[in-house]
């Protein structure tokens, strides 16, 4: 276990342009179709945080060939086609803290001969995984302990998959893209009804000429999977996350006459609910250079101090482009003028952490007033003078990356003394994210 940092200084001011790490949803999206596909498919840019490396080791395990070339910076994912792992008896995959990596994964296995079992840590064993359970097992995959949800659990795949319906009501791309997954081992065509959510899969897909149709049918995305068919490797260079942007973006906007552009971020619409939110508290943040890629669309970000942010009555349309920037939206909504008032975010406490909690409870701690509200919101009465003089500590909140990095962001913008244990969970997403703060914006961070 690493040592805390304390963090007893705010910001200066400061004018720079920086760039985040690559996209993790996409890293891992690469990293699993790449050992699909037929041939040597290159990534550049991809995250090296613990999630996908993670990812690229439970594929090692499955015998796929993986090299990183130090000297032109890239990835190369040696695939076989479908179905061709080459593994052990008894194998053991760990996916660590990688939601992503597991629920994406374990659908690569619905056709595995032997019995392989699939672990996680503290934090993602507390995770549901019936969720993606119960559409495997529909295709044909068998799961032990039989009715148990959460790791470590065991798959055995089957020869006979058949293809299913599926109806995906969470919003949630991780259930979405495990069954897209699953879709293409299987013959046949699997059909799968789901309300919006981030569509890189999609995406993918469509740019790897895999045969999918997609339409949308009210507030309802159709999906339409031919399976078995093999494609061919491809290179990607993985835009920079915009989740891991959205820390920046705030602290930026929090923070006294400053400027900060983030460049070539993913800026897909599934994905932006973190910058429609803030634009409409009030804060002006520009998209320029716009370009696509792959599908993909990619943008820098500018943004500026906010002298005036304002409350929101969160629509529920922007909860699955935002869902994993609510802790740090949280933040900005403690130094907004008014109530704001989010609700139906029942799917935040099943992240690594329970985070709707986790944002109260820091609230809380900064002398900020909210309320849990019983359909899974939160009031927050803003502060717009808000500043800190105390001592604050934060530890024991299951090492979940994000909630480090919005307390890290509360100590640099508002004030105060804080103790942060655990920083060395921001690797699991963001690894550069001290740095970038040290170097870049010359902030104060004493380990
Ligand atoms: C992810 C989807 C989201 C998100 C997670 C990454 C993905 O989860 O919270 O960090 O890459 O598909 P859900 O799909 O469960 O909402």
């Amino acid at each position: 276990m690493s040592k805390p940092i304390l963090i007893n200084k705010t910001l200066k001011n400061f004018n720079k342009k920086i760039n985040v790490e690559g996209d993790k949803s996409l890293s891992i999206r690469f990293a699993l179709l790449a050992s699909q596909a037929i041939g040597k498919s290159r990534a550049f840019n991809l995250l090296k945080s613990e999630d996908v490396l993670s990812t690229l080791n439970c594929l090692k395990k499955l015998g796929v060939k993986i090299e990183w070339n130090k000297k032109h910076k890239f990835c190369e994912i040696h695939g076989n086609g479908l179905n061709s792992f080459v593994y052990k008896d008894n194998l053991i995959l760990n996916g660590n803290n990688s939601g992503t990596c597991v629920r994406l994964l374990t659908s690569l296995l619905i056709n595995s001969p032997k019995k392989i079992k699939i672990i996680g840590d503290n934090s993602l064993s507390k995770r549901d995984m019936k969720r993606i359970i119960d559409p495997l097992k529909e295709f044909g995959a068998t799961f032990y302990p039989r009715n148990k949800n959460t790791l470590p659990i065991y798959i055995k795949g089957s020869t006979y998959l058949t293809p299913i319906n599926y109806l995906e009501i969470k919003g949630s791309s991780q259930c979405k893209s495990s069954v897209m997954l699953a879709a293409l081992l299987t013959p046949g065509e699997t059909y799968i009804k789901c309300k919006p959510s981030r569509n890189h899969t999609e995406l993918l897909f469509k740019y790897l000429k895999i045969p999918i149709k997609i339409k949308k049918i009210k507030n309802f995305d159709i999906i339409k999977i031919k399976g078995k068919q093999n494609f061919k490797s491809f290179n990607y260079n993985i835009p920079s996350d915009i989740s891991s942007s959205a820390f920046f973006i705030v602290l930026t906007l929090l923070s006294k006459g400053s400027k900060l552009i983030l460049k070539k971020v993913g800026v897909n619409k599934s994905r932006t609910g973190v910058i429609n939110i803030l634009n409409k508290m009030g804060a002006k943040i520009v998209l320029k250079n716009k370009k696509n890629y792959k599908g993909e669309k990619i943008a820098d970000i500018h943004v500026k101090s906010s002298k005036s942010l304002k409350s929101i009555n969160c629509p529920n349309k922007f909860n699955s482009s935002a869902i994993d920037e609510f802790l740090i939206i949280f933040l900005a909504a403690a130094k907004a003028k008014g109530i704001s008032y989010f609700r139906n975010l029942e799917e935040l406490n099943k992240k690594e952490s329970k985070r709707l909690n986790w944002g109260s409870k820091i609230l809380n701690m900064i002398g900020v007033k909210n309320k849990l509200t019983i359909n899974h919101g939160i009031k927050i009465w803003g502060q717009p003078n808000l500043k800190l003089n105390k001592n604050y500590e934060i530890k024991n909140y299951l090492k979940d990356h994000r909630v480090m990095a919005m307390s890290t962001i509360a100590a640099l913008t508002l004030g105060g003394k804080w103790k942060i244990h655990n920083p060395e969970s921001i690797k699991t997403s963001f690894p550069s994210f001290f740095k970038i703060i040290q170097k870049d914006l010359g902030g104060k961070i004493n380990r």
